[in-house]
């Protein structure tokens, strides 16, 4: 079956095509419309913004990706598209598109969850039903999520962070610093020539079986910071120092709870997804930590980790071949719980 995944639940249009068989799925093809320039003067996503370009961009997307990858419209067999959660407004052009597109075709359209994307984007390379049960960390602009995956759809909330999301932190410290939007890659980059054990700043939540997160006290440490010695934002040095010792900060407890949650819940294997996990520090931490643990570590790929749409195909393409009973809700759900 050949699956087209539509995805614009925030400042991403995005579709993709993948191929389920028996033995696995494999993408097809997938394009993606970033709309991080519209939003950068902004310093973060702005939705009618969001909505103009998504309208802009995803008729066009289609055809084009068709055609690159030699497919015509009568071979996709069915559509996958994002009903939640996201900017209402956003989701709901990719959910009429789709419902228009699926009419036309005269094929089936399904719902996807955003983060249930995010959730199995590090399996996206071929079907893994001997995964479960695993650990899943979802880390993103909107969302830092702890999950126990028992099965496919089977999916039981560890923690989550109880204020700002760990992308968010990024994107607000960034600001303080004077570094663009997205705030993550800006500080990564910085990071990379400063020194993590430079500073202090607080980590929370450090208990055993608690496994949820929040950043907004580590957010206000740095202000605080900041605010202390206003004349050294404009020392590269400096601001490279508290990049990294932020970074460090954040990377550490994800990193912690994600083996805390496996060692707890007695999994082999953790998967992580979503923006953050772009991070190379993140994805370092998670591999020495695993290893030094003996739990298998299965990160998505650097572009499948922020929003796409071959997530949100797959997703359709590995319930469908396994059985897994999906459809298509009435409405989009802005705030669509795993
Ligand atoms: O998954 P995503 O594209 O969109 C949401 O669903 O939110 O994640 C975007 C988030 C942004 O907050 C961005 O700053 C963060 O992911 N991000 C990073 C990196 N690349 C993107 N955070 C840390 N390090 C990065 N390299
Ligand atoms: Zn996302």
């Amino acid at each position: 079956m050949l699956w087209l995944g539509i995805e614009t639940s925030c400042d991403e249009s995005a579709v993709a095509l993948v191929r389920s068989s028996e033995s696995g799925f494999v993408v097809v093809g997938s394009k993606v419309s970033s709309q991080i320039r519209s939003h950068q003067p902004f310093g973060g996503v702005v939705p009618e913004l969001a909505v103009r370009e998504h309208l802009r961009h995803l008729p066009a997307m289609l055809p084009k990706l068709l055609e690159e990858n030699g497919v015509s419209f009568s071979e996709i067999s069915g559509i996958a598209v994002t009903e939640g959660p996201g900017l209402a407004a956003c989701l709901m052009i990719g959910y009429s598109y789709a419902r228009g597109l699926a009419l036309t075709l005269n094929i089936p359209v399904v719902g996807v969850n955003h983060l249930e994307g995010h959730l199995l984007s590090p399996f996206i390379s071929g079907k893994r039903d001997d995964a479960f049960p695993f650990i899943s960390l979802v880390v993103s602009g909107g969302h830092t999520l702890l999950m126990l995956a028992k099965g496919l759809g089977q999916y039981q909330k560890l923690g989550g962070t109880v204020d700002d999301a760990a992308g968010e932190a990024f994107d607000k410290v960034a600001r303080l610093m004077g570094l663009a939007y997205p705030g993550g890659p800006e500080i990564e980059k910085m990071a990379r020539i400063g020194n993590r054990e430079a500073y202090d700043f607080p980590q929370s939540f450090p208990e055993k079986d608690n496994f949820n997160f929040s950043f907004s006290g580590l957010k206000t440490s740095v202000r605080y910071f900041l605010d202390k010695n206003p004349e050294s934002k404009s020392d590269p040095k400096f601001v490279a120092d508290v990049s990294a010792s932020f970074q460090e900060a954040v990377v550490q407890v994800l990193a912690r709870k994600a083996i805390l949650a496996a060692k707890h819940y007695r999994c082999r294997m953790i998967a992580a997804a979503g923006g953050v996990v772009c991070n190379g520090r993140l994805r370092d931490v998670l591999e020495q930590s695993c290893r030094k643990a003996g739990i298998e570590l299965t990160l998505a790929r650097g572009e499948l980790c922020t929003d796409n749409a071959a997530m949100i195909a797959a997703v359709a393409a590995w319930k469908s071949a396994s059985g897994v009973n999906i459809g298509l809700g009435s409405d989009i759900n802005p705030n669509l719980p795993l």
